[in-house]
C-alpha cells in the first residue's frame, strides 16, 4: 500500500496464493465483506447527520428492539454480498429466516453468517459498536440451500472476524492460519496491516461481566467473580479489574490488545425461559471464538468447547466464557468441580 503498509487486498490475495485449491472465489468474498464493513463504518461515523440513531420500532427473531441501524446495517451486507455469485445464502441476527440469493445473480459455494451492528444499544449513547461475521462452506444443494446447511459446528468456519467502530475502524480476520488487524485508513478508503499476529497473553487480572445478572448466576461464576472482586485478601491474591461495554465487539478487541476475561455465561433467569445464553452461536459465539483461539486464546460454555457444539436451530444461543487461556481454564475447572459435587 504505501509506507510500507500492506493493504488487506493484497494480504487476503497473498494468503490465498498458499491455498492450492483456491479459485479467487473466497478473496472476492472477503472483499465484499471488507466493503460492507467500510459502508457501515461511515455510517456509523455519521451519525444522526444522516438520521441513522434511534429506535426502529420493530422487533427481530429473537424479541429484541430492533434500532435504525440494525436493519440499515443488515441491508447492507444483503445488498453488497448478494449479487457476486460466491453465496448461496446468508443469515443473521436480524433475519427470522435464511436469505436466499435474488434468483437473478448466480449462486455460489460458500455461506455467511453476521451480526451486522453488535452492541446496538451502543449506537445512540455514540459508545463503540462492531459487525461480526463468519463464513461456512455450503455442504449441501448450493442451488437450494436450507437452514440445516447454517447447523455446522465452529470448527468448520472457513474464516470469521469483525469490524469495529471505535475511535478508529479496525477489521480483525483468522482464516484459520492466526489473527491479523487492519486499521482504516479513511483518506484513501482501504485497510492497512498495522497488527500482524494478534496474540493473547495467557494469564490476566481483568474480566468482564454484565454484574446486574450476578444473582441469577450459576456456582462457578459466583466463585470466579468473587475471588476477582475479593483481589489481594481472597483466595487469588492479587487485585482484579473490571470492564464492561455492552459489545462483545469491544471486549474481544480489547482482550485481543491487552488480554483478559469476558463471560455472558447461562443464568437461572434464562434457564427458566428455556434459554441457553444471551448470546448467538453462529453469528457471535463461533466467529468470536475462531478468533480468540487463533490468537492462543479459549472460549468454552463453561462445560464445552464453543466451536465444537453442533448447532441445532440458526438462532441457537450459547454461553460464552473467552479470553486468556489459563483464566478460561480456571472457569471451566470450576464448572467441573461444582458439578461433580452436584451429582454426589
Ligand atoms: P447485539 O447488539 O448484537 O444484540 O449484541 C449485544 C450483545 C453483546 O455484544 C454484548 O456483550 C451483550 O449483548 C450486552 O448485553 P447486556 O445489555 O445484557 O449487557
Ligand atoms: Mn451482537
Ligand atoms: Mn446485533
Amino acid at each position: 500500500m504505501h509506507n510500507g503498509k500492506t493493504s488487506i487486498t493484497q494480504f487476503i490475495i497473498e494468503e490465498q496464493r498458499h491455498i492450492d485449491s483456491a479459485t479467487g472465489d473466497f478473496t472476492s468474498l472477503l472483499n465484499d465483506v471488507v466493503t460492507s464493513c467500510k459502508v457501515i463504518s461511515n455510517l456509523v461515523n455519521q451519525g444522526e447527520l444522516v438520521g441513522v440513531l434511534g429506535s426502529a420500532g420493530s422487533e427481530n427473531v429473537q424479541g429484541e428492539e430492533q434500532k435504525k441501524m440494525d436493519i440499515i446495517t443488515n441491508d447492507v451486507f444483503l445488498e453488497t454480498n448478494q449479487w457476486a455469485g460466491h453465496l448461496a445464502a446468508m443469515a443473521s441476527e436480524e433475519m427470522d429466516d435464511i436469505y436466499h440469493i435474488p434468483k437473478q445473480y448466480p449462486r455460489g459455494k460458500y455461506l455467511l453468517t453476521f451480526d451486522p451492528l453488535d452492541g446496538s444499544s451502543n449506537m445512540d449513547v455514540n459508545v463503540s459498536v462492531g459487525t461480526i461475521f463468519s463464513i461456512l462452506r455450503c455442504k449441501g444443494d448450493c442451488q437450494n440451500p436450507t437452514a440445516e446447511d447454517f447447523l455446522q459446528a465452529g470448527t468448520e468456519q472457513v474464516c470469521a472476524g469483525y469490524a469495529l467502530y471505535g475511535p478508529s475502524t479496525m477489521m480483525v480476520l483468522t482464516t484459520g492460519n492466526g489473527v491479523n488487524g487492519f486499521t482504516l485508513d479513511q483518506n484513501i478508503g482501504e485497510f492497512a496491516l498495522t497488527h500482524p499476529n494478534m496474540t493473547i497473553p495467557e494469564d490476566t487480572r481483568e474480566f468482564a461481566i454484565n454484574a446486574s445478572n450476578s444473582r441469577f448466576w450459576e456456582k462457578p461464576v459466583q466463585r470466579y467473580v468473587d475471588e476477582c472482586l475479593a483481589g489481594s485478601t481472597g483466595a487469588r491474591g492479587e487485585d482484579f479489574n473490571m470492564r464492561w461495554v455492552a459489545s462483545m465487539v469491544a471486549e474481544v478487541h480489547r482482550i485481543l490488545t491487552r488480554g483478559g476475561i469476558f463471560m455472558y455465561p447461562i443464568d437461572e433467569k434464562m434457564k427458566a425461559k428455556g434459554t441457553e445464553g444471551k448470546l448467538r452461536l453462529l453469528y457471535e459465539g463461533n466467529p468470536m471464538a475462531f478468533v480468540v483461539e487463533q490468537a492462543g486464546g479459549a472460549c468454552s460454555t463453561g462445560r464445552e468447547r464453543v466451536m465444537e457444539i453442533n448447532p441445532k436451530e440458526l438462532h441457537q444461543r450459547v454461553p460464552v466464557v473467552l479470553g486468556s487461556k489459563n483464566e478460561v481454564e480456571r472457569v471451566v475447572s470450576y464448572h467441573k468441580e461444582m458439578d461433580a459435587d452436584a451429582v454426589a
